[in-house]
């Protein structure tokens, strides 16, 4: 072999151990570089008679070709290499089962929220909201309840910054602030007409909402939903709660002849005051009764507090726990189920 046919052939052994494009930038710039092998043997024709550069020359240029050749030849395998490795990595494997999107859905009690809602729209009740984060005086003073109710106790309720010191702010222990605060909105939306001795269109509403208390065990959470209920007018009775409340529980429960307890209670705000009970139909605490609600006609300081005239306006409250109604309706005996977020309870109620 020749000194330029193996000067080719380490070229092309260099170049096939060159693993990676860099390598071979190297590798080449061995041969065929400024200092190059190559350029080095041009170089050392100078002293050649014109006879001998021509079939040097040409010699020569041939074995440039070679190395060329085989520079273009495994820049293109290493180029083919990185892309097979590349595709590789990126294969999709089509026979692999597709990722599940959960199709979501409501929350039970929201489930329960939305038919309470459409059931007392019916009836023509507004929908009211109030603040979480309630006064002294609108969860307590505003609704008769004197400076020492249990109520009051650090032991039931949430205090938080804010509000005077002697009667802090605190997270709502029920709705009923919201009956005072609706009242007194719609007085003073009626205004000119009560000037004016007219008839004030009557309060119908509910309030649906978050409700917090130090309370914990199968029928009772620290955070729970409350929705009151208030209907203020000329000539609402009691006899008119036991037929709304009656006919809203017959409608929620799909259940014609669903019995109702009314039992004799105390609130500071209602006089005479009745909790409200069912009975379970169904699930595994079937047959026993269940308190739903407080209720009550609205006592004469309350309606005062309302801006109205407790000798010409009356009518009645309730209170009820829409967690509980979600706990009769599907059957379910932990309601704090209700609030600890397991998909594979609450996929349940689609
Ligand atoms: C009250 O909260 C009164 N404000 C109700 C009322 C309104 C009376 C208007 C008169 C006029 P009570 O503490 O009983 O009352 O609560 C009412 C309902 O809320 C209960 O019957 C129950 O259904 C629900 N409830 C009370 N505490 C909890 C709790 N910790 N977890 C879940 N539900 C609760
Ligand atoms: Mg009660």
């Amino acid at each position: 072999m020749n000194e330029l046919d193996s000067l080719v052939e380490s070229a092309r052994q260099l170049f096939a151990q060159s693993a990676t494009p860099a390598d071979l930038e190297n590798a080449k710039a061995q041969f065929l570089g400024k200092s190059g092998r190559m350029t080095e043997l041009m170089k050392g024709m100078a002293q050649l008679s014109v006879e001998e550069k021509k079939s040097r020359g040409a010699a020569i240029n041939v074995a440039k070709q070679a190395i060329e050749a085989a520079l273009t030849a495994r820049r293109q395998a290493l180029a083919d290499a990185e892309l097979q490795l590349q595709l590789q990595a990126e294969a999709l494997d089509v026979s692999l089962p597709g990722r599940q999107r959960g199709a979501g859905g409501l929350h039970p009690v929201s489930l329960t929220l939305e038919r309470i809602e459409g059931i007392f729209g019916s009836m023509g009740f507004d929908v009211a909201e109030g603040p979480e984060i309630e006064t002294d005086w609108f969860n307590f003073t505003a609704l008769n309840t004197p400076e020492d109710h249990p109520a009051r106790s650090m032991h039931d309720t949430f205090y938080v910054e804010g509000g005077p010191a002697h009667a802090p702010n605190l997270l709502r222990t029920h709705t009923s602030p919201v009956q005072v605060r609706y009242a007194v909105q719609h007085v003073k939306k009626h205004r000119a007409l009560l000037d004016a001795g007219q008839a004030m269109p009557e309060i119908r509403v509910i309030v649906p909402g978050r409700t917090y208390r130090v309370d914990s065990d199968a029928t009772h959470s620290p955070m729970f939903h409350q929705c009151e209920g208030l209907w203020i007018g000329e000539n609402v009775s009691f006899k008119d709660l036991k037929v709304v409340f009656t006919d809203f529980c017959r409608t929620f429960f799909e259940s014609d002849d669903l019995v109702l307890r009314f039992r004799p209670s105390f609130f500071p705000f209602t006089e005479p005051s009745a909790e409200i009970d069912i009975q379970f139909q169904t699930g595994p605490l079937a047959g026993r009764w269940l308190e739903v609600a407080g209720s009550g006609q609205v006592h004469p300081n309350v309606v005062r507090n309302m801006g109205l005239d407790p000798e010409k306006y009356i009518g009645f409250a309730f209170g009820m726990g829409p967690d509980r109604l979600t706990m009769l309706r599907y059957g379910v005996n932990d309601l704090r189920l209700f609030f600890d977020g397991d998909i594979r309870f609450l996929s349940q109620f689609q």
